[in-house]
């Protein structure tokens, strides 16, 4: 059959997700990954993709256990990204902090975190057996991501007896930023690793020019602040496949022993497959030469369309930005506004606009680095409509305070995951579920952050919020047809 024929062919079968993925790359991505629908890409990489996928061979080597031209890749990338040494995870970050994680710990450790981590950390906690010391938290967080702030975590630091380290994330969804510096020095007096979930952040290496930003100032890497280990989603912010994921290790980590690159090693091939994606690979080699050679001016670029955007914005929609946050992220408060979440989808879609997360009161938009001007104004047109919604929809403002208050309640200040994971559990309906230990996760989707862990008792409060959610169309991961999980009574 020749090439014509086999087009031919697959266009008069039935292949469902092939046509639905066609038809999204016609419409304007806010979301990632961020190559595009592989635009980002040149049109001789694009290409290329495929025919690079293969097995270890002797000329290729392996992923696993780099050496030779891998090897090679991986010191490349590291000087890029300022690290000791740098691994390509070709399965995402949700595998690169479990590496991470089985890497600095061991079962039973226990290890401070903020609750509002991402789900695939709650689940190697669970995993590996590791002991989730929660940050204790008692400012509202910005955003219902639930991010902890700089004193937060020292006080925790410093109340917390026998901890083994710390995983913190940080940017977070919104491109909110922790500032590191001080928790590293803190932490590694006392001789315990920080390991950051910085899935968001790949593209702060990019070295930004002062002049481009004005004043906005772009945000330091996790590794320029002293991080031991640190987890990237590169197909996120980078022109990369998805999941290209990146882990790093910084020479300080090895030097004072805090993380051993031997256990390190151990771990790639327990939690990556054997068979590890060279296109994957390929697209992380490819990101961090765009990182290193042309990102610069793509950034400048990319801010100057996203102020060109902003001066189009009707006055009841407004940017969530402060100096420190990530210059690439677009959050777009709605709340002056009286279009409610299930309108503004609709809206959206009316315009071909696909954003990233729409909440109780912003959108989160994640625009690649060569996101085109005609993107822009289609997200601004959409804006304007959203803006002239009549009067109808509920104040959504109390569902967002709930949400970020959820955070507020730590009833208990650790929780040992895997019993609780694992346990005998049941399925009930959720709102028969007061006083009932979650079995599951309970995070709406996206962020996938957890507003209750295995374990944690289910109250008045987390039903109404979820109730409430629900109303406004959320994904709830951990309520299933409005049945939750809950530990098995004795
Ligand atoms: C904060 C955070 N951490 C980790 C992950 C997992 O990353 P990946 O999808 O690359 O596995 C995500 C995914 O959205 C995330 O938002």
């Amino acid at each position: 059959m020749n090439q014509t024929d086999k087009e031919a062919r697959l266009n008069e079968r039935d292949l469902p997700l092939v046509s639905a993925l066609k038809k999204g790359r016609q419409r304007h991505s806010f979301h990632m990954p961020a190559n595009r629908a592989g635009q980002s890409f040149s049109a001789a990489f694009r290409t290329l993709l495929t025919e690079l996928d293969t097995t270890e061979l002797a000329t290729t080597g392996d992923i696993n256990q780099p050496d030779g031209v891998v090897l090679e890749a991986l010191r490349v990338a590291a000087r890029a990204f300022g690290a000791a040494r740098t691994y390509f995870i070709t399965s995402g970050t949700t595998n690169s902090l479990r590496i991470a994680l089985a890497t600095a710990f061991r079962e039973g450790d226990r290890v401070l975190l903020a609750k509002g981590s991402h789900l695939s950390i709650a689940n190697s906690c669970a995993l590996l057996g590791l002991e989730a010391v929660f940050i204790r938290q008692d400012e509202l967080p910005r955003f219902p991501d639930g991010q902890v702030s700089e004193a937060e975590v020292l006080r925790s630091l410093e109340e917390e007896e026998d901890l083994a380290g710390v995983l913190l994330t940080t940017p977070g969804y919104y491109g909110e930023n922790l500032t590191l510096e001080k928790i590293c020095k803190v932490a590694h007096a006392k001789n315990i690793p920080v390991l950051i979930d910085a899935a968001h952040g790949a593209h702060f290496a990019i070295k930004v020019e002062a002049p481009v930003l004005a004043e906005k100032s772009w945000p330091r890497t996790a590794l320029a602040q002293g991080a031991d280990l640190v987890a990237q989603s590169a197909h996120k912010t980078l022109p990369a496949l998805t999941p290209a994921s990146l882990l790093h290790l910084s020479q300080g980590a090895i030097d004072s022993g805090r993380i051993s690159p031997t256990r390190l090693a151990k771990m790639l091939p327990v939690f990556q497959t054997s068979s590890p994606s060279f296109p994957i690979a390929a697209s992380l080699d490819y990101a961090r030469d765009f990182l290193e050679h042309d990102a610069p001016s793509y950034v400048a670029r990319l801010l100057e369309s996203i102020a060109d955007f902003e001066a189009q914005l009707p006055q009841e929609i407004h940017r969530d930005y402060v100096d420190g946050d990530d210059p690439c992220r677009l959050v777009l408060d709605y709340s002056d506004t009286a279009c409610s979440r299930q309108k503004l989808m609709e809206i959206l879609d009316f315009h071909q606009v696909d954003v990233e997360l729409i909440d109780a009161r912003r959108m989160v938009c994640i625009p690649a680095l060569d996101t085109p001007r005609s993107s822009f104004n289609a997200l601004a047109e959409a804006c304007r409509e959203i803006a002239q919604v009549e009067a109808g929809g509920q104040s959504q403002t109390a569902a967002d305070l709930a949400q970020r208050k959820a955070f507020l309640r730590q009833e208990g200040s650790s929780f040992k995951i895997r019993e609780n994971f694992f346990a005998e559990s049941e399925e009930i309906e959720f709102q028969d579920a007061l006083g009932r230990r979650s079995a599951a996760m309970i995070a709406p989707y996206p962020p996938g952050v957890p507003l209750l862990w295995p374990g944690e008792e289910i109250t008045e409060a987390d039903i109404s919020l979820w109730q409430e959610l629900l109303s406004l169309a959320y994904d709830i991961r951990g309520l299933k047809s409005g049945k939750v999980e809950v530990l098995a009574e004795e």
